[in-house]
């Protein structure tokens, strides 16, 4: 069925452009099934790897909150309170890569017109990583994948080789791609870390090596707050905390940003927009700033009663999406794309009440 929303996105055909981003709403064969029947055009899996994952012995996630009648954020259920943020120091799937296999040859035999795509993770630095990554490639793409994800991002990995640790590393970004590239033929998709002081480049040095498209952002590296009172964290193990990711609505501005500054870059080519989409009017954001496909999370798992795929959420996406471009006279997400991206400017471009502002530089003569 022909409709608005449908998008060719990386040579994929999305009956919507809207995807459940890896996370705890792809984790399992029933979440996934689920998504797919709630009517999502596609789901990223919780990223899949083949090293050892324990996860911490307390909550992975927790979702904070803030007010106007007392404007601060906390995890704790307050009256009044709107959401604010997920945190969450969770590691990628537990499931084994042999138990995923058969779990996502049904999910794409049930649902054949929904884009399955596959997120993996593997280390960097020598052959046998390579292989890692090229063997988790092939095993899904045999298994029905339409494309690949790489977990370039995880913020929450000890080992130097592995998530965000890598982002900054052209070389290691090349690699990666050139040993995925060697073991399967459908689209690559790049998830980089929007923690990094050189994303534009690592985002062309992936573009270069072969990526359809850069899928970004995943949360950022970031603290829980401390109780004032009983000087625990809102999230802890035995007093004890390190670095998570933040994810929601707190990061939609930044992750704007720098989708934003990639698609200025590199104008022609593929994003998939994430960070903080509630509705329609952020995925609008995201699309006028050049993104081609949206990644949505923690409002997918804040809704209740929909066991976090966001049941409500995709029907709400789907309808409000459909009928703003109706009401615009948009044929396709393909008209608005992009349409922000030139008017953000450098800031001595915008105009000033006198012209004598030179952007800090004395005006020459
Ligand atoms: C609990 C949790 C687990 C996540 N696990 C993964 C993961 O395994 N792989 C990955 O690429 N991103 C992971 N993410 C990041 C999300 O896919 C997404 O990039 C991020 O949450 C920002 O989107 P949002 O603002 O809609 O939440 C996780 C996020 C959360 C909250």
């Amino acid at each position: 069925m022909s409709s608005e929303l449908t998008t060719n996105f990386t040579g994929l055909e999305f009956v919507n452009p809207f995807v459940l981003a890896s996370a705890p709403p792809t984790e399992s064969k029933r979440k996934i099934l689920k998504a797919f029947e709630s009517g999502w055009g596609g789901v990223v899996t919780k990223t899949i790897g083949l090293h050892p994952v324990e996860n911490v012995a307390g909550p992975k996630t927790i979702f904070q909150r803030t007010s106007d009648v007392k404007p601060y954020v906390s995890r704790s259920k307050r009256p009044d309170t709107v959401s604010h943020s997920s945190w969450n120091w969770e590691l990628i799937s537990d499931q084994p890569l042999e138990q995923w296999l058969p779990d996502l040859e049904e999910i794409k035999t049930t649902y054949p017109d929904r884009m399955l795509i596959a997120s993996i993770m593997a280390g960097a630095g020598n052959d046998e990583e390579m292989a890692n990554w090229a063997k988790l490639a092939r095993a899904c793409v045999d298994a029905g994948c339409d494309a690949i994800e790489l977990n370039m991002s995880c913020p929450h990995m000890d080992r130097k080789d592995m998530g965000a640790n890598i982002a900054n590393d052209e070389d290691i970004i090349r690699a990666i791609l050139k040993a995925v590239q060697g073991a399967v033929s459908v689209p690559i998709w790049v998830k980089l870390t929007p923690s990094t002081s050189t994303l534009v480049e690592a985002a062309g040095a992936a573009y270069d090596a072969g990526a359809a498209s850069i899928s970004l952002c995943n949360t950022f590296p970031s603290l829980p707050l401390m109780d004032p009172e009983t000087m625990k964290f809102e999230v802890e193990v035995d007093g004890l905390v390190t670095s998570g990711g933040l994810g929601g609505l707190a990061i939609l501005h930044q992750a704007l940003q720098r989708v934003n500054d990639i698609s200025k870059a590199y104008p022609d080519k593929a994003i998939s927009g994430i960070g903080g989409i509630r509705g329609w009017r952020e995925a609008f954001n995201f699309i006028a700033h050049g993104a081609g496909n949206l990644q949505v999370c923690t409002a997918a798992m804040e809704e209740k009663g929909s066991g976090g795929v966001g049941v409500k959420l995709i029907h709400e996406l789907t309808s409000d999406m459909r009928e703003y471009m109706q009401r615009k006279g948009y044929g396709s997400i393909e008209e608005f794309r992009g349409i922000a991206r030139e008017r953000i400017v450098e800031h001595a471009q915008v105009r000033r009440k006198s012209d004598a502002y030179n952007g800090g530089y004395a005006k020459s003569a």
